[in-house]
């Protein structure tokens, strides 16, 4: 009978239709593209769902704005991101888009069942809405700005709300969700990730979620209640499973791929994924998807790149001049795949030129063309005349390079998997230099020992195609057209079991270059059209100038040791007065690298903005909500040109990392410490 094969599903973001997708997404896109690939290749059972997200009140203004219905708004946008993902080579099974039936009756069915077993209650509820960020925030978290309350995610105004919605008792499953992420270390990914959810949101104990609108009509109506519109995160997570079928007759997919390995997703939607969807799904009865991987952003400059800003770099041009396959490789190759890196059009090119059309096109036009000089096109067969300590490594290197490139892969450790793959072509490019066939091809007597080199050759290449594949999906049929191979067993996966198969007699064909040389500083004239290098250079400014300021504040902040007298009197201690304050928002100072501003709330002593340089230490939309201890009497500093009216405590721990120095449950904000 025939064995079961193994079932991989993977997930992206749906994205909102809000406006045209960016590189950033193109990012998370490429990557579930990328290892959906790689898991077919290796003969998985695959399945790759992406799709929009398509109601909330973002798109009902954005709809009203264009003069347009929603669903008219939409349709455009979702066609064009379609024509992306055909552009960028995107091979999904499925798009979803919330706004279809198949979707939306499910939800329905989902939060009537979450009703009628008690997860989800009615009462009443005041508090703020930020349209932008489509969240709630309770009066303590927003902010004020310029006299007014304004969301502490994103600094803009929030509309008041008060009225009868329904709640999910969240709070419920708090204990048994801890559990489950400290039992299930691979759940959350990255593991620091895993991290922030314990201490920020979870172990201080978690509020009932508002599940439901009555003043957002573009949503999926409560069926039971038809006043009421499902909250969008609520429905938009639904979408991992209503795309397979989940709640209908046909629920083969569903049945086949949940739960999912992995949702791959921004880290600033990590605790959507971690918190409110294990708990819907765990409420389902159902089991949780192996995996969320937090990735990082995509930065432009020093800012992060998006819609809502402005600042954004699109796929498109870069694809029209370059082709597609130097973008995905980028992509996958620039920056550790979890970590925030900057797009500069500069690091693109000069990776084109370094790792694709030096490394890589180098390797295969010498290749080829030796094969033409030396051996009238045809690949010899091998003969005795082996050089053990030449040959060998690299064969033996090149036969361990698909477990190798698994390893990283595994990991979802892109980048690291292509480093793999370029050690053995760097190791090829040596061996060339080292074999000197032009050397050889001149002494008859050589010619056997030339036939073990240009085959060891055409084999490292055979096998650096077959793997480049996932990455760089019309590269490999470009390189198996030079190399003459036409069978399409010797291009998979299985064929790299062993080494050494091309056959003898394949002829080559020598052809354009895979990756042409370009001249960095004129393509980078060229793409200055679209302001980047100006955007580039101001940042880089920005940045030194914030590094100094933050030297400065460190070097105030104690952890450099200061010369302690051996005692003090408790009179000196009392003169400083340090208090409790909650984390009322936090954000990254405008172009420094290692500021982040907080406003902190001292319960009736009101509230304060503090410069802290801990950047490096934390992310900044983790910390809020949470309690530190701040000195509040200390003379205001200006730092990057905002006044600092205090300091917060730390302390370093054993390797070194920052931790802040916080209170048990239960201590009022601004309450003493002494
Ligand atoms: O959050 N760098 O949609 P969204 C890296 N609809 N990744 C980026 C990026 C950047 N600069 N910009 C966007 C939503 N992304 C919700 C999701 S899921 C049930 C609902 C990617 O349009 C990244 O994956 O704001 C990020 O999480 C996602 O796009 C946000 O897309
Ligand atoms: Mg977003």
């Amino acid at each position: 009978m025939e064995e079961k094969r193994r079932t991989y599903y993977i997930t992206t973001p749906i994205y909102y239709p809000s406006g045209n997708m960016t590189i950033g997404h193109t990012y998370t896109t490429v990557a579930a593209d990328t290892m959906a690939r790689f898991r077919k290749m290796q003969g998985y059972d695959t399945y790759f769902l992406t799709g929009t997200d398509e109601h909330g009140q973002k798109i009902e203004k954005k709809a009203a704005e264009a003069g347009v219905t929603e669903i008219e708004y939409v349709d455009k946008i979702v066609a064009a991101t379609k024509d992306l993902w055909k552009l960028m080579n995107i091979e999904y099974d499925d798009f979803i888009r919330t706004t279809e039936e198949r979707h939306m009756k499910i939800v329905q069915k989902i939060f009537r069942q979450f009703y009628e077993q008690g997860d989800i209650y009615k009462a009443s509820y005041e508090g703020m809405y930020c349209t932008p960020c489509e969240s709630f925030w309770t009066p303590t978290q927003l902010v004020e700005k310029d006299g007014i309350k304004v969301c502490p995610d994103c600094g803009r105004p929030c509309q008041p709300m008060q009225e009868e919605s329904y709640f999910f008792r969240m709070s419920k499953y708090q204990d048994w969700l801890i559990d489950y992420i400290e039992t299930h270390p691979d759940f959350i990914q990255p593991a620091k990730r895993a991290n922030e959810m314990l201490t920020n949101f979870l172990r201080p104990g978690l509020q009932d979620l508002c599940v439901s609108r009555t003043s957002v009509k573009w949503g999926i109506p409560v069926d039971f209640d038809d006043k009421h519109t499902v909250y969008v995160w609520i429905d938009a997570l639904s979408n991992y499973i209503t795309a397979l079928g989940y709640g209908t007759e046909h629920d083969e997919l569903f049945r086949k791929y949940w739960p999912a390995d992995v949702h791959l997703v921004g880290k600033e939607i990590v605790r959507f994924h971690t918190i409110y969807w294990p708990i819907m799904l765990h409420a389902l009865g159902l089991p949780l998807p192996k995996q969320v991987f937090g990735h990082g952003w995509l930065l432009f400059g020093a800012d992060r790149m998006s819609k809502s800003k402005g600042n954004v770099v699109y796929p498109e041009p870069i694809v029209a001049r370059y082709g597609v396959d130097p973008l995905r490789y980028y992509l996958m190759r620039e920056m550790p795949f979890g970590a925030d890196g900057n797009y500069t059009n500069e690091s693109f090119l000069t990776r084109m030129n370094a790792d694709l059309a030096n490394d890589l096109g180098n390797l295969v036009s010498r290749t080829v063309a030796m094969i033409e000089k030396y051996f009238a096109g045809k690949v010899p067969a091998w003969t005795d005349a082996v050089d053990p300590e030449i040959d060998k490594p690299l064969q033996e290197h090149c036969a361990a390079l698909p477990a190798l490139v698994e390893e990283q892969m595994d990991k979802l450790q892109f980048p690291q998997a292509l480093a793999e793959i370029w050690k053995v072509i760097g190791e090829c490019n040596k061996y060339i230099d080292v074999t000197q066939p032009w050397v050889l091809g001149k002494d008859p007597e050589k010619q056997d020992r030339l036939a073990n080199v240009m085959r060891t050759l055409a084999e490292c290449v055979r096998f650096a195609a077959v793997l480049i594949g996932p990455f760089m999906p019309s590269t490999p049929e470009r390189i198996f057209s030079q190399l003459g191979i036409e069978d399409p067993a010797l291009k998979t996966w299985d064929s790299l079991k062993a080494f050494g198969t091309i056959p003898a007699g394949t002829t080559v064909h020598k052809g354009e270059a895979l990756f042409p040389r370009i001249d960095v500083n004129k393509e980078l004239e060229a793409l200055s059209a679209d302001d980047g290098k100006k955007a580039e250079k101001e940042a880089a400014k920005a940045e030194k100038k914030a590094e100094k300021a933050a030297e400065k504040q460190e070097k105030k902040s104690g952890h450099e040791e200061p010369e302690y007298p051996a005692e003090i009197a408790i009179d000196d201690f009392f003169k400083c007065k340090i208090q409790v304050a909650r984390v009322l928002e936090c954000v990254k100072v405008e172009k420094s690298s290692k500021l982040l501003k907080f406003r902190l709330g001292l319960g009736k002593d009101g509230e304060r903005t503090v410069v802290s340089g801990i950047q490096k230490w934390y992310e900044p939309e983790t910390l809020v909500g949470t309690q530190v201890a701040v000195i509040t009497n200390l003379k205001p500093a200006k730092l990057a040109g905002i006044e600092s009216q205090g300091m917060i405590l730390s302390a370093l721990d054993d390797s070194g990392n920052l931790r802040l120095v916080t209170v048990g449950e239960g201590v009022e904000d601004g309450a003493i410490i002494g």
